[in-house]
């Protein structure tokens, strides 16, 4: 008799976004007339940039002829990409990455759900609450979630750090030892960022507890003020204890071209029940050389070229453009009256629900009214309960158009 991974049965139902799709699809099909304002996932909106899309035209090419002709690539990513990763990215910030500590893949979603596997399931995790939904989603999926407690809306193994507005969304270290610890920094959905020397008192908690820090830092092109590090290798012995992954997602609008990478650097140490050190690099090469077939060589072509400099002058108008819209979304919402949050540092603007809704009530009612989408805090957590997120990856126009039906509601 086949059986199933037991664990698959304690996640909740359908997957937050998968949800949010689904409600609104069927609103879509019941108001044929209403032109509807999606600033729900966060799916970028402005075209590749002109110097990627020559870049892809000239390796989709080279695979017509059989001198320049490829076939399977490094399943770690070609040397040509992992080479400007290493420089743009960290050398010129002044940190030390080798070529070989790069894992090029084909999203932050998928690496930072595949990580936990090279890890024993008996590992304590902690994460942010609210939260991307993955890092917990996975650690469910791997049996280190534990049962559902309905009562607490919480997994019992899990130590949640809760992020809310009286701790102005920084969350505080674990009060126990833990093992793994999720960051996403600056944060999904909150739009937090915290400052080097907020973010070297984790680096120190991993260190003295011989745990790993899981560093998400799929926004650092957001960015915008000083003092907020880009990386976690920005802060000393961070190789010792954090793996980094990033997306070329949202900063060269790839969440359908597909390209991401993972740094997992030598001095990374995990240990055997016994206390043996192993070196976390091998095992992820490992599991990669087996599991993974590599990203397609005109794709990696073209996130070559977002490191060109025409690239990254195009890039950073799409950017600014996401930013502004940002701007627009705060400051109408603050003119409206909401509670704010984020949007500085971050394409998300986290906002209060008005009194008398709850998360889910404001998303039905905001779809309803305004037909404009958004998502509902509570699904990243029990601590986003009362809270929304919006994105800044819309057009302009319909930003500003959105804005304007909320103002209207209020
Ligand atoms: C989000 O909306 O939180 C992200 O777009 C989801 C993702 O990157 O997978």
């Amino acid at each position: 008799m086949i059986t199933i991974n037991e664990n698959y049965l304690k996640l909740q139902d359908s997957y937050l976004f998968s949800t949010i799709a689904k409600k609104v699809e069927e609103f879509s099909k019941n108001n044929l007339d209403k032109k509807i304002i999606k600033l729900g996932i966060g799916d970028v909106t402005m075209p590749i940039a002109p110097a990627v899309i020559d870049a892809i035209h000239t390796a989709a090419n080279e695979m017509m002829h059989k001198e320049t002709f490829r076939g399977y690539g490094p399943e770690q990513g070609y040397a040509f990409l992992r080479e400007k990763i290493a420089e743009c990215d960290y050398k010129k910030r002044g940190i030390d990455i080798q070529v070989d500590e790069i894992f090029v893949s084909d999203g932050a979603k998928c690496d930072t759900g595949n990580i936990g596997e090279i890890f024993g399931t008996d590992n304590v995790v902690a994460i942010t609450d609210p939260v991307y939904p993955v890092y917990l989603d996975t650690n469910i999926m791997a049996g280190r979630a534990g049962e559902y407690n309905d009562k607490e809306e919480q997994y019992e193994n899990i130590v949640y750090l809760p992020a809310t507005a009286e701790n102005n969304f920084v969350p505080e270290l674990p009060n126990k030892k833990v093992d793994m610890i999720y960051l996403c920094l600056p944060n999904n959905p909150t739009g937090t960022v915290l400052t080097k020397d907020q973010l070297a008192k984790w680096v120190e908690y991993a260190k003295v507890n011989k745990a790993i820090i899981l560093f998400d830092s799929a926004y650092e092109v957001f960015i915008s003020e000083e003092n907020v590090p880009h990386s976690i290798y920005e802060i000393e012995g961070a190789k010792e204890v954090a793996i980094e992954f990033r997306s070329l997602s949202k900063t060269a609008g790839f969440t359908g071209v597909r390209c991401a990478y993972t740094v997992v650097p030598k001095e990374l140490k995990a240990y055997t029940k016994e206390g043996k050190e192993v070196e976390v690099n091998k095992l992820w090469n490992r599991r990669q050389c087996t599991k993974f077939n590599g990203v397609p060589y005109i794709t990696q072509r073209a996130a070559e070229a977002v490191y060109s400099e025409e690239g990254q002058k195009q890039i950073k108008e799409n950017i600014n453009y996401y930013m502004e819209n940002a701007r627009i979304i705060l400051e109408g919402l603050n003119e409206a009256g909401f509670e704010v949050y984020g949007g500085k540092n971050a394409p998300y603007i986290w906002l209060k629900v008005p009194a008398g809704y709850t998360s889910w009530e404001f998303f039905d009612y905001l779809l309803e009214k305004a037909n404009v989408v958004g998502t509902p805090g509570v699904g990243f957590g029990k601590c986003g309960e009362g809270y929304f997120r919006l994105t800044a990856f819309g057009s302009k126009e319909n930003t500003i158009e959105a804005i304007e039906r909320i103002k209207k509601l209020v």
